[in-house]
């Protein structure tokens, strides 16, 4: 499964990307908003820091207008995809783009029917968001695990971006299920290093390790 980070925060995005980790990022307009910065800058930044796929988001609403937005964003970096959202509009949009090669990622999906249209419409990725749909008291994941099993009966190229994410636990059902892609906010990423009971084991292996005077190097 790969790992995107979900923010436009280029000093968060350098720390992940360190790890060696980080497989692509995702932006959107609140995301771009909250950076406080100029959005083509930081997408320029950002697809220079991290290879893998960059999602940049169009904010138009009609095709013709997605389409010369995306043609703005395309020439900033090869590894750019655009983000179109889940209209009628955006499906228009993804099917032009990816006819010309350019990568899309569809976003603000919230059913498996959008997410089957999105494939036909030839996307790269979905963005099926599951803690949105967590916050009105509908399990995000079983629209992963339907989307899955679409994409599974038509051999579907489209790649499963679980987006959305909130807390460790939706990056473990989104891998059981067979997600391709999660993208992740910073601190949930942080979380999924974290265990109790790694930095006791730890503590206490140096601890002994101490004792024998010796060292390594
Ligand atoms: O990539 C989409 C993601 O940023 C949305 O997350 O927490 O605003 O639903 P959230």
């Amino acid at each position: 499964m790969k790992f995107f980070v979900d923010t436009a925060d280029v000093g968060q995005i350098r720390e992940l990307a360190a790890t060696g980790l980080l497989d692509g990022v995702t932006t959107n307009p609140t995301l771009i908003a909250r950076s406080g910065r100029n959005f083509l800058d930081v997408i320029a930044e950002i697809c220079a820091i991290v290879p893998g796929p960059v999602s940049a988001e169009v904010v138009a609403t009609e095709h013709e207008a997605m389409v010369a937005e995306a043609e703005k964003l395309t020439p900033i970096a090869p590894n750019i995809t655009i983000k179109v959202p889940l209209t009628l509009d955006g499906l228009k949009t993804c099917k032009v783009l990816t006819d010309r090669g350019i990568m899309v990622n569809v976003t603000l999906c919230f059913t498996a029917n959008q997410a089957l249209l999105a494939a036909k419409a030839g996307a790269t990725f979905i963005s099926p968001f599951v803690g949105r749909h967590d916050d009105v008291s509908w399990d995000g994941m079983d629209l992963i695990e339907d989307i899955k099993t679409i994409y599974d009966n038509y051999n579907f190229e489209t790649e499963i971006l679980v987006a959305s994410v909130r807390h460790p636990i939706h990056v473990l059902q989104a891998a059981k299920i067979g997600a391709d892609v999660v993208t992740v906010p910073p601190d949930v990423i942080k979380k999924l290093f974290n265990h109790p009971l790694t930095d006791k084991g730890l503590e206490s292996f140096l601890a002994d390790w101490a004792k024998t005077g010796q060292s390594i190097v």
